[in-house]
């Protein structure tokens, strides 16, 4: 297959159809913009098989994604999209960078969700963006800004009952979108333990990447158990 990207921890493919192109879950992470870095094998299939049973929750809501189907343990067939230069993150709970930049404690319960996006960009470090920064940019209209706002703020719901469901808070998350050849702007990327923060409702055991970022544990038992419960 012919690489059309390598990223951090996926790689795209082309297919015969023009349209839809194959990403290949990787075991690689990385952390504070690539400075940390490790391979934990099964990662990519742990991830691949979380983000696969969240699209198809996420898809059954009526939120529009680029998933179409899931391959095999590391390959998910999707819908081409040029993906926007942002990421858009959600906060619920305060925690990671919110956390550091304010000199605030982690845990504390927003009344309401934070919305935030930052400039996908890794030689600048992802820097915090405003709306009227990215409009000015060309990177988005305001009105896809608008769409893309309360589309997340829809699937931080969502995602936040998913999770609960399974006993874990949704602390915040990051998503990506991407622009179809027809202009339609759809979630695209991945929702895994390595792009959301999880805690444990009880114990607030964490669930997601911080256990590597901060040496917390096992994360291949971590991510191997938020797919469990997904399973249930
Ligand atoms: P932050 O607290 O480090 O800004 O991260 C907020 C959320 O976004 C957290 O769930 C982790 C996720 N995230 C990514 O998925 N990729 C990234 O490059 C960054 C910086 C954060």
């Amino acid at each position: 297959m012919e690489k059309l990207y390598e990223g951090k921890a996926k790689e795209v493919f082309k297919t015969d159809v023009d349209n839809e192109v194959i990403i290949r879950y990787k075991d690689d992470a990385t952390a504070g913009n690539g400075e940390k870095k490790d391979v934990f094998e099964g990662k990519g299939p742990l991830n691949l098989a979380i983000t696969t049973l969240v699209f198809e929750k996420l898809k059954k809501e009526g939120i529009p994604t680029h998933f179409i189907k899931t391959l095999n343990e590391r390959d998910m067939l999707v819908k081409k999209v040029v993906i926007l230069p942002l990421e858009v993150i959600v906060r619920n709970i305060s925690a990671g960078s919110f956390a550091k930049r304010y000199g605030v404690e982690e845990g504390i319960v927003f009344h309401k969700p934070i919305f935030e996006i930052s400039y996908k960009n890794d030689d600048l470090g992802d820097p915090l963006m405003c709306e009227d920064h990215a409009i000015a940019l060309g990177f988005i209209t305001k009105e896809e800004y608008d769409y893309i706002k309360n589309m997340t703020l829809k699937i931080n719901k969502l995602l936040q009952k998913i999770f609960l469901e399974i006993r874990l808070k949704l602390v915040d998350f990051k998503i990506e979108f991407g622009k179809d050849r027809e202009g339609n702007i759809l979630l695209a990327d991945e929702i895994s333990p390595d792009t959301c923060r999880l805690w444990d409702v009880e114990t607030n055991k964490k669930f997601d990447k911080d256990i590597f970022r901060r040496d917390l544990g096992n994360l291949i038992e971590g991510y191997g158990e938020v797919l469990d419960r997904l399973r249930g």
